[in-house]
C-alpha cells in the first residue's frame, strides 16, 4: 500500500496548496500550448514509472496551462466553483469507483440520486412525482428531456418511436426562441431533429422570447410539437416569460421544455423567484450542478414530469443486469443515455448537504449582488456601456462604444492575470461577459476585477484604431 499511500497523501496536499494558491494566482493559463505539448509529450512510455512520480510529474508539466477556474475572479463562460465537500465527495466518487448505473450492485451511488432529485424538486419548487436523469451536463439534459418529449409527442400521434424509429414517421416541429443556447439545437441534432424542423421565435432586446408571436407560430402548423423556453440566455441572463409561453400553450398537446442550465437555480431565492414563474407548468427542466451549485465537472441534470415518457426514451433491459422492479426503487440506468457511468449523486449530495437550502439561495442571490456590483462600478465610467439589464449573474460590457476596443480590453484582462473573463457579440455588438457564479467570489474580487477592467480599458486608449 505504500505506493497508494504516496500517490494519494502528494494528490491530497497539492489539492490544499492549489486551492490556498487562488487567492493570489494568476487566474489566466501560464504556458503556451507548444510549451505544453513539450512539457507532457515525448514517446510512448515503454515502460511504467512508480504512481507518485507520475502524479508529481503531471502536476509539474500541466500546472502552466491550468486555468484557475476555481478561483473567485474568474468569470468566464458561466463556470461554477468547486465546494469543499462536492470536491471531496468527487474525490470519494473516483476512490468508490462506481459503476452507477443499478440500484442492486450499487445502492448507495441509487440512493443519494433518489434524496438528491426529491432535495433539487423542493429546492427549485417543481412537481411532486418527477423524474430526473444525472447526466454531465446541460447539453446531456436537454437530450434526456427532449428525447422523452419526442417518444410522447409521437405517441400522441400514433407513432412507436421505440419500435419504428423516427423514419417514415410524423414530422416534429420544435419551437424555440431565437437567442436559445446553441446546446438546445445539438441535443436536437443528436434525437435526428435538423434545423430545418425548428422554428425561432423572435426575441427582444434582452433575449427573451417574444412570446405574443408565440400563438402565431403555433397556428402556422400542426405537426406534434416541442416548445423550448430558456431560463438564463447565456449573455444577458434574461429569462423568457414562462407562464405566457406556458398560457400560450394551454390546450394543445406541446411538450414544453426549459432550458434552465443556470436560471433554473433563480427558483430557489425568493427574491428572484419572480423571474421563472411558472416553470412548475413545464413538462421538462434542464440544469446544471456544475454551474450554480458548484459542482465540480461534470454534473447537470434532466427533470420530466412525464417520468412514462422518460423511462421509455431511456431504459435498457438485459439478463446480465440486476435490474430492480421500478415500482420499487429506481435504478439510475433507467433515467440518462449512459450505460456505464459515473456516481454523479455523491457530489451533488455533499454540496447541497453542505449549503442548505439557505446556503442556495445566499449563494445564488450573492453572485447576483456581484454582478450589479460590477454593472454599477463599470458602468459610472463615461466610456463604458453596461449593455443588459442585469437581472441575474451576467453583465455585458462594452467600451468606448467600439469593437475594436471592447474586444482590446478583454485581450488585457486576459494577459493581465488579476481575473478572467471573455468576449461575446451582442446583437452584432462586441462585449465583454461577466458571469459571477462562484461561491467564492468576495465583495473584494469584485473590487479588485473591476479595477483592473478600468485599469485595462484606459490601456487600450489610443492604442487600437477605431
Ligand atoms: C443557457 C444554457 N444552456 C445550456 C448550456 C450548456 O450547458 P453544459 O455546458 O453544461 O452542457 C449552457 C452553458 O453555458 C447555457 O448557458
Amino acid at each position: 500500500m505504500d505506493s497508494v499511500n504516496d500517490v494519494l497523501g502528494l494528490t491530497s496536499d497539492y489539492a490544499v496548496q492549489f486551492l490556498e494558491s487562488l487567492e493570489e494566482r494568476p487566474v489566466g493559463v501560464q504556458a503556451s500550448i507548444d510549451e505544453l505539448r513539450a512539457a507532457l509529450g515525448g514517446p510512448l512510455p515503454e515502460h511504467g514509472l512508480d504512481d507518485a512520480q507520475v502524479v508529481a510529474e503531471l502536476i509539474e508539466a500541466a500546472e502552466p496551462g491550468i486555468m484557475a477556474m476555481p478561483s473567485g475572479r474568474f468569470f468566464g463562460f458561466v463556470i461554477g466553483g468547486a465546494l469543499p465537500a462536492a470536491v471531496a465527495a468527487d474525490w470519494l466518487t473516483s476512490v468508490w469507483d462506481q459503476n452507477a448505473g443499478l440500484m442492486g450492485p450499487t445502492p448507495s451511488a441509487g440512493v443519494v440520486e433518489e434524496v438528491a432529485l426529491e432535495w433539487l424538486r423542493e429546492v427549485m419548487q417543481l412537481p411532486e412525482g418527477i423524474s430526473a436523469g444525472f447526466v454531465n451536463g446541460c447539453q446531456m439534459a436537454h437530450m434526456t428531456a427532449l428525447a422523452a418529449a419526442r417518444h410522447r409527442i409521437l405517441e400522441r400521434a400514433g407513432w412507436d418511436l421505440g419500435r419504428d424509429g423516427l423514419h417514415g414517421g410524423p414530422r416534429i416541429r420544435v419551437i424555440v426562441g431565437e437567442e436559445r443556447h446553441v446546446t438546445v439545437d445539438r441535443a436536437l441534432r443528436y434525437l435526428g431533429i435538423g434545423t430545418a424542423q425548428i422554428e425561432a421565435v423572435p426575441a427582444d432586446e434582452q433575449g427573451r422570447m417574444r412570446v405574443a408571436l408565440l400563438p402565431a407560430v403555433l397556428a402556422a402548423g400542426d405537426a406534434p410539437t416541442i416548445v423550448c423556453a430558456q431560463l438564463g440566455n447565456v449573455n444577458t441572463g434574461s429569462c423568457d416569460d414562462v407562464a405566457a409561453v406556458a398560457d400560450a400553450l394551454e390546450g394543445s398537446d406541446a411538450w414544453l421544455h426549459v432550458d434552465g442550465a443556470f436560471g433554473l437555480w433563480a427558483a430557489a431565492s425568493p427574491r428572484l423567484r419572480h423571474l421563472v414563474a411558472g416553470l412548475e407548468r413545464a413538462d421538462s427542466w434542464a440544469t446544471d450542478a456544475h454551474k450554480w451549485l458548484n459542482v465540480p465537472y461534470d454534473s447537470g441534470m434532466a427533470f420530466c414530469a412525464d417520468p412514462e415518457a422518460h423511462r421509455a426514451a431511456m431504459s435498457v433491459q438485459a439478463s446480465y443486469l440486476e435490474q430492480v422492479d421500478p415500482g420499487a426503487a429506481r435504478d439510475p440506468i433507467d433515467w440518462n443515455p449512459e450505460f456505464s457511468r459515473r456516481a454523479r449523486g455523491f457530489p451533488i449530495y455533499a454540496a447541497v448537504r453542505a449549503l442548505g437550502r439557505e446556503g442556495i439561495v445566499a449563494m445564488v442571490e450573492r453572485s447576483c449582488r456581484h454582478a450589479s456590483r460590477f454593472a454599477r462600478l463599470l458602468g459610472a465610467e463615461p466610456a463604458v456601456e453596461i449593455l443588459n439589464d442585469v437581472v441575474l449573474n451576467q453583465v455585458l460590457v462594452r467600451f468606448g462604444d467600439d469593437d475594436e476596443r471592447t474586444k482590446a480590453t478583454v485581450a488585457a484582462v486576459q494577459a493581465d492575470g488579476t481575473c478572467w473573463l471573455s468576449g461575446t457579440v451582442w446583437q452584432g455588438k462586441a462585449a465583454m461577459r461577466i458571469s459571477v457564479s462562484n461561491w467564492r467570489t468576495t465583495d473584494e474580487d469584485v473590487e479588485r476585477s473591476a479595477g483592473a477592467i478600468l485599469a485595462a480599458a484606459a490601456s487600450t486608449v489610443g492604442s487600437v484604431a477605431s
